[in-house]
């Protein structure tokens, strides 16, 4: 059997080979070297994070070897990271081998090349970070979809109770006092408590709580070596952030109290649902801690400010905002002045808006597997043999501003880019880790929270033109998003049509 299997393999890559040969593409060695042990994948985390910087340590290697698929080490490396070595994959034709669960394994790859204790998530390997090939994969998923599924009726009202009313109101009032309002500050509140809202029908400050500290420590000593320029002094920075893993122990009670939270306000959702796809009671509710704060919380920590940051940019030179303002309240109008789904479905030029921030700026943009078996990765101009065993790893903002498949202002922001466009190039946009085009299943990678997340980031784009004409901001950049300093808004002058 195992000869027959062997056998079969090869088959595979010979097919595999001969298709290459078919596409007219030149089998070549895969560009770049890994340099010298210990030394190179520290002097190339220097690089990356503070001589050359991220876009820059990637376009400067594109260049040298004339290659987007090449050889490199990617931080954090040493003492991290046992291994840093990946195959680095850059083009819209090779990156979505990622999602090829018969290639790759996703295996412990949700970080990259280093992996957080598991002290840190109760002991359990979450699901973000197990193979479709593990059981438990299947299950964990099921049972987040199932919930999700099951709160898709109380999304709308949560958002507009727990994030948009309060948020608005403090903006607004912090604009008049100082003149200016940090939204990534009133992100960080409010959207933990629309979360729990949203999920649960219970915010943690409805329970008497106030996680926010909570929660962003322990996302902070998971994502430390992926951060950079906290500090001015890049040397201490990176012995700090990058070299040595934080001891779980520092968060033990933030990582306490979170967990007492999901456990009161989750428990129903656990015994039904939880229960029924054949999870236990402890695992559920561990992984429902991750999903709500790490995949979900942390995901719009990044997403809401990028949408912002894109808008602000656009207002002083186009219409957008007046073109966006009119197509929310025409919708609404046609809704008896309520903000539903069939309103929301209407607005073709927010969601264009909405799909085209999540391809210019992912939030999530490394992607990480392991070779499963032997095969020959296609780039656009030429084919290469992967060997089982290796890690691909995917540079989405590189992969999804490929101009041979957006043309040549891939890497602009073009409001208007997918209006009308339900396939020819959303099956190009894959922030969830698979193609718009596609569902989050129990086989594959794709985001649990897809349509989700899609959802909230269209009402939030509806909500603020419906409340404003226009707005100013100040945009920066803030560890691994932006950072968004409103300075004026101006209150909605047309009523809704
Ligand atoms: C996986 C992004 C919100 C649940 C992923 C992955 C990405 C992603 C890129 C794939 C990671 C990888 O394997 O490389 C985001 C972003 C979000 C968001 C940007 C918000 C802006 C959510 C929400 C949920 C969720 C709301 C709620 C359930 C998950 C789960 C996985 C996942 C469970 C693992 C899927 C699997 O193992 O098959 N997400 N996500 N995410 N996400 Fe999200």
């Amino acid at each position: 059997a195992a000869a027959a299997a062997a056998a079969a393999e090869e088959n595979i890559d010979r097919d595999n080979a001969h298709s290459a040969a078919c596409n007219g593409l030149e089998i070549k060695e895969i560009p770049g070297s890994y340099g010298i042990p210990f030394i190179s994948p520290i002097m190339d985390r220097l690089e990356y994070f503070y001589f050359k910087g991220q876009d820059n340590f990637f376009k400067t290697r594109i260049e040298r070897y004339g290659s987007t698929v090449f050889r490199t080490n990617m931080p954090p490396g040493p003492f991290m990271a046992s291994n840093p070595r990946v195959i680095a994959v850059l083009d819209a034709k090779s990156f979505p081998v990622l999602f090829d669960s018969s290639r790759i394994e996703k295996k412990d790859v949700l970080y990259g090349t280093y992996l957080p204790s598991t002290k840190l998530t109760g002991n359990y390997r979450i699901c973000a970070n197990l193979d479709p090939s593990e059981p438990n994969h299947a299950k964990i998923k099921q049972f987040l979809l199932n919930l999700l599924s099951s709160r898709k009726d109380q999304i709308i009202p949560a958002f507009r109770t727990s994030f948009v009313a309060p948020l608005f109101a403090k903006l607004e009032s912090q604009i008049t006092s100082n003149g200016q309002s940090d939204f990534n500050k009133l992100n960080d509140k409010f959207a933990l408590e629309f979360l729990g809202d949203a999920y649960f029908g219970s915010s943690p400050s409805k329970t008497g709580l106030d996680l926010q500290s909570n929660a962003t420590k322990w996302l902070f000593l998971q994502l430390a070596p992926l951060i950079s320029k906290l500090i001015p002094f890049c040397f201490l920075e990176d012995l700090l952030l990058h070299t040595f893993p934080y001891p779980p122990f520092l968060v033990k009670s933030d990582y306490n109290a979170l967990y007492s939270y999901f456990r009161s306000v989750g428990g129903g959702a656990v015994d039904n649902l939880a229960t029924q796809a054949g999870l236990s009671r402890e695992e559920a509710i561990h992984n429902l801690l991750y999903a709500t704060i790490f995949n979900a919380y942390g995901g719009f920590k990044v997403l809401l400010p990028t949408i912002l940051k894109w808008l602000a940019f656009s207002s002083s030179n186009t219409d957008l905002h007046a073109r966006i303002a009119a197509e929310a309240r025409s919708a609404v109008g046609g809704e008896n002045g309520q903000l539903t789904i069939t309103a929301l479905e209407k607005m073709d030029l927010i969601r264009s808006v909405v799909y085209e921030a999540l391809r210019i700026d992912p939030p999530v943009q490394f992607q990480y597997g392991h070779a499963k078996k032997d095969f020959i990765l296609e780039s656009h101009d030429a084919a290469f043999q992967v060997r089982k065993g290796e890690m691909i790893f995917g540079y989405q903002p590189f992969a999804t501003t490929d101009s041979r498949v957006f043309g040549s202002d891939a890497r602009e922001f073009v409001p208007d880019r997918f209006v009308g466009d339900n396939g020819r190039l959303l099956k190009y946009v894959w922030w969830s880790n698979g193609p718009e085009t596609e569902d989050p299943t129990v086989g594959n990678k794709q985001c649990a929270g897809k349509d989700f997340v899609v959802l909230v980031a269209r009402l939030f784009v509806a909500e603020l033109f419906l409340r404003y004409d226009s707005f100013t901001a100040v945009v920066g950049k803030f560890l691994l998003g932006a950072q968004v300093t409103f300075t004026s808004v101006n209150k909605a002058k047309t009523k809704i049509a």
